[in-house]
């Protein structure tokens, strides 16, 4: 028995579909295209990238994509007035800083500078307090992506043991929140965890996200395990997460590859965040 693997460009194909509906609906009623400003700093070829493919996505239900370019060694003060500027524009119905930006900047003044409900990625402390405290209105994109696949095929939750790798402010600690709304059983490893196994080989499912090539082996995991892998790496041998994914296709039950995995539902859920601060921005119009 090889695991069944899970198809994220179809589900990111559904939830395409009914955003461009909603749009169409709100277009239709509030006769103002949505525009949706990106901040990029620096060069990044992978920020470049997920921009584009993003950029394409916005295209296809009819966001208008905007996008703001700083040199890598811009100062933090004229990004946070450049965010407060696209903050009081009444024609930016939301707003994204494409991460990682360099180290001079705080990531953190950022997110806390964007008006929550322009605040796309759900970074802000508003909304990521919305996200702990099960309220889920503009929940940071990953973890909505993750949850969106778990819903698509059906995973019951409830009684679950889940194990997460992965303890930031974004990607683990919101999906912490969101399995235990749903009555999973949660364990967050990071790098600080003395055996990963002792926790992984326990879980029903287990959600990597670290970027660190065959960081989980069939020795990982348990007979029939549900795998979602949010990393992402660069390889000689192109993309890949952090499963081997080859050999632990042979014991896990559903498995995301990587890429067309978590990665396009990810740019999905990001469209949905955008008819949020959209619809928002337009109602207090
Ligand atoms: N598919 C998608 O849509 C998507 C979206 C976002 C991110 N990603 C990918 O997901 C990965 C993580 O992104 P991020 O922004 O959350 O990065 P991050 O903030 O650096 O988080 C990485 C996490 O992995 C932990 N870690 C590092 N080495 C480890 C090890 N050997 N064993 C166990 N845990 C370890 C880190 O712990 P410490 O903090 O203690 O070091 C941290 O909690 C990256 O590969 C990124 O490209 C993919």
């Amino acid at each position: 028995m090889t695991a069944e693997i899970i198809n994220g460009r179809e589900i990111a194909q559904t939830i395409r579909h009914k955003v461009l509906e909603e749009i169409q609906l709100l277009v239709k009623k509030y006769k103002v295209h949505p525009n949706i400003t990106t901040i990029m700093i620096g060069d990044n070829p992978s920020s470049a990238l997920y921009k584009k493919l993003r950029d394409n996505a916005c295209r296809e239900v009819g966001i208008n994509p905007q996008q703001i370019d700083f040199k890598k060694d811009v100062s933090e003060k004229k990004i946070l007035t450049t965010i407060e500027a696209l903050n009081k524009d009444p024609e930016v119905h939301g707003i994204l800083i494409q991460y990682p930006v360099s180290g001079h900047i705080s990531s953190e003044k950022l997110m806390r500078t964007i008006l929550p409900e322009k605040d796309v990625e759900g970074f802000h402390p508003l909304n990521l307090g919305h996200t702990f405290l099960g309220e889920e209105y503009l929940v940071p994109c990953t973890p909505q992506a993750v949850m969106s696949i778990l819903e698509e095929y059906k995973i019951a939750l409830e009684c679950k043991d889940v194990v997460i790798i992965n303890h930031s402010n974004v990607v683990g600690k919101p999906l912490a929140s969101l399995l235990l709304k749903r009555n999973a059983t949660v364990s967050i490893c990071h790098v600080f965890t003395k055996n990963l196994k002792k926790y992984t080989t326990q879980a029903d499912i287990i959600i990597t996200a670290v970027g660190k090539p065959k960081l989980i082996t069939p020795e990982h995991i348990k007979e029939k395990a549900i795998i979602i892998d949010v990393g992402i790496a660069q390889t000689d041998k192109g993309i890949c997460g952090d499963v081997d994914f080859e050999t632990v296709l042979e014991k896990a039950e559903l498995i995301t590859p990587v890429p067309g995995g978590v990665g396009p539902v990810t740019i999905a859920c990001s469209l949905k965040n955008m008819v949020v601060t959209y619809k928002k921005c337009v109602e207090n119009l």
